[in-house]
This record gives structure tokens, sequence and C-alpha cells, in this order.
């Protein structure tokens, strides 16, 4: 079945491993992804809602009573085994992330497709020693950022920009960030215009992004 360019997306940043975990499964394609692809041999599908986990159970069933699928009714990583290879954890808050991270265990490769606030979850990944080898934004109706971390990679340079704006986007820019930067430049202009006086931390997003939507057509053209 064809499924939504987000989820699309989602499934192509996946490397192939021998165990993997989807936090937050839901729906749980993701993880039909893995199996029916030969890319794990064992997963987890976790949800903090037993209803989101039961759409998850019913389309795995199968893998479910072969034994290559376990499910789990948990917050975060709280019941995930701990040698579990790859994690992924899709569409929450990059706060809500960040928190199940801190306190859960940090396993050798993350896959991670915050809703909003990429920057916390980058900072928490790159504190804790991960490199972030996938780090773009692209767009299925809205905009999503989408992230790999890998423990055993070679690091990439991280400064202000790669934070605040994802390293792909900065170093090999798609029309899809480009898109985004233009329509946050428009909104950030209409906040201060609408501010009737300056705001230093708008006025300094502003110049950030007006900075990177110039680089962008250059880099573009
Ligand atoms: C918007 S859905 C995303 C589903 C899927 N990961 C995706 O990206 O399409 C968010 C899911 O995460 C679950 N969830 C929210 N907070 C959670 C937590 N702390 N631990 C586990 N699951 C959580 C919700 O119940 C819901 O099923």
């Amino acid at each position: 079945m064809r499924r939504a360019k987000r989820i699309r997306a989602i499934c192509a940043a996946l490397l192939p491993c021998e165990s993997f975990a989807d936090v937050g499964c839901d729906h749980g394609y993701c993880t039909q992804f893995m199996l029916e692809n030969g890319l794990c041999r064992f997963a987890v599908v976790s949800d903090i809602s037993a209803g989101s986990l039961a759409k998850a159970e019913r389309l795995l069933a199968a893998y479910i009573r072969a034994g290559s699928v376990r499910s789990v009714c948990c917050a975060g990583l709280e019941h995930i085994p701990r040698e579990i290879e790859q994690v992924l954890i899709a569409g929450m808050g990059g706060d809500e992330i960040a928190d199940i991270l801190s306190i859960g265990f940090l396993p050798p490769v993350l896959v991670l497709q915050p809703m909003r606030n990429a920057r916390r979850v980058r900072e928490l990944l790159f504190g804790s020693g991960y490199a972030i080898t996938l780090d773009y934004t692209f767009r299925d109706g809205k905009f999503y950022d989408l992230l790999r971390a890998e423990k055993a990679a070679a690091p990439r340079a991280y400064g202000e920009r790669e934070l605040e704006f994802g390293y792909d986007n900065i170093h090999s820019p798609g029309a899809d960030f480009a898109a985004w930067a233009e329509e946050e430049l428009a909104k950030c202009e209409r906040r201060l215009a609408a501010a009737g006086q300056d705001v230093p931390a708008l006025r300094a997003r502003a110049a950030a992004l007006s900075e990177v939507k110039h680089e962008l057509a250059r880099s573009l053209r």
C-alpha cells in the first residue's frame, strides 16, 4: 500500500538492523516496512495509548504470532529492551522526544521526526555524543524535520546555524527547506510589523532567516 510522503520519508531514513523499536507507533506502518523489506529480524512496537497500540497489533498480527514482533503499552522507552539497535520516535514534539531520551536510554541508532522544536533534539543528540548523519526538512502539506543519529558514525560539525536549521538544510539545501525559510521569514516580518516596536529576538531570527534565504537563492540557482 502506498503511504503518505511523511511515512515514506521516515522509512527511507531507517537503517537495516537486527532489532528495531517504534516508540509511539500508533498505526505501525514503519515496523511493517522494516519487516516486509527484511530490514530487521525483530521489532518492538510501543505506544502510551492501548487504543493506538491496538492498530499496530492488528496490522502486525501475523508477525506477533510468529514471535518477530513484541507489543508493549508503555510511556517512552520504559519497557523497550536496552539491546534494541535502532529506535524510531516520530510524530511527537521535540521536547517530548528529548524528555523520553533523557530519562530512557540511548541506543546505537535513533531516527527522530519531531513535530516542533527540532533544535532541542539536535542539542540533546549532539551533547550525548551522537553523530547526526541526516538532518533535513521536507514538506508533506506541512513542513517536517527528520533526523538520524548514530553513535558509531563520523561526527559532522554543528554550529549555531546547523543547530537552528539542520545540517543538511544548510550544507545541501533542498526546495522544501527553501520554501520553509521563505514562509518563516514572512511570518517573522508580519509579527515584527504587528508588534509596532522592536522585538530583538524576532529581529535576530528574521536576520538569520534572511541570510539563509539569500544563501539558498545562490546555491539553488
Ligand atoms: C501523532 S502519533 C504519531 C504516530 C507515528 N509515530 C507517526 O509518526 O505517524 C503520536 C503517537 O505517540 C503516542 N505517544 C505520545 N506520547 C507518548 C509517549 N510518551 N510514549 C509513548 N507513546 C507516546 C500517541 O499515543 C500516538 O499514538
